[in-house]
C-alpha cells in the first residue's frame, strides 16, 4: 500500500473545505477554545491525519481546514508574497525559530523553513493567534500585509511570522506533505 493509500484511508468525514478567498476567516475575533494547545501532540496527531485537495486554490488565496478541532490556514502566495517573505531581515523577527514541525530542531524562521515546497508557494499553518488563541484575519490582513488578529492586535507577516503585537511565536506550522501534486496530508 502506498502512503497516499494509506492516508487516504484514514480519511474523516469531519473535513470540510472552507471556501477560498476574502470570507475565509470570518470569525476572526473568536476564541479558539483549547488556546494552550496551540498545535496537536504527536499521540493525538497519530490518530487522525487528513488529506486536502488544494486544486482549487489559486495564487493569493487561501482556504481554511478544521483538523483535530483546530483552523489549518493553507495559503497559496503570491510571487510578491513570497519576495516579501524572503527580502526580511532575520533580525527584525520578534521570534527568530521557524516554529515548523516538519524541520527537527530550532530552525531559524526564515521564509523558506516556514513554507511546504521548494518555491515557497503552499504556506500550511495553524489559524490560531499565539496570544490568547483567536482566529486571526487573512487575506492580507494587517501592516504586514499577512495576517492581523483584532483581539489585541497582533500583525503577522506574508509567512506567518509574528511581527508586531502580544503574540510570542510565529503561527505554528503542523506536520504536513504534499503526497501527489494537488493533496496535502496534515498529521
Ligand atoms: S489573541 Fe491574538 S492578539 Fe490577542
Amino acid at each position: 500500500m502506498s502512503h497516499a493509500d494509506d492516508h487516504a484511508g484514514t480519511r474523516r468525514d469531519f473535513l470540510y473545505y472552507a471556501t477560498a478567498g476574502a470570507g475565509t476567516v470570518a470569525a476572526g475575533a473568536a476564541i479558539w477554545p483549547l488556546v494552550n494547545q496551540m498545535n496537536p501532540s504527536a499521540d493525538v496527531r497519530a490518530l487522525s491525519s487528513i488529506q486536502v485537495d488544494v486544486s482549487g486554490v489559486s495564487d493569493g488565496t487561501q482556504i481554511t481546514v478544521k483538523w483535530l478541532g483546530k483552523p489549518v490556514f493553507i495559503r497559496s502566495r503570491t510571487p510578491e508574497e513570497i519576495e516579501e517573505g524572503r527580502t526580511v531581515d532575520l533580525s527584525d523577527l520578534p521570534d527568530p525559530v521557524a516554529r515548523n514541525e516538519n524541520i527537527p530542531g530550532e530552525a531559524e524562521a526564515t521564509d523558506a523553513n516556514r513554507t511546504l515546497d521548494e518555491e515557497g508557494k503552499w504556506l500550511v499553518m495553524m489559524g490560531v493567534c499565539t496570544h490568547l488563541g483567536c482566529v486571526p484575519l487573512g487575506n492580507g490582513a494587517g501592516d504586514y500585509n499577512g495576517w492581523f488578529c483584532p483581539c489585541h492586535g497582533s500583525h503577522y507577516d506574508t509567512a506567518g511570522r509574528i511581527r508586531r503585537g502580544p503574540a510570542p511565536t510565529n503561527l505554528p506550522v503542523p506536520v504536513a506533505e504534499f503526497v501527489d501534486e494537488t493533496t496535502i496530508v496534515l498529521g
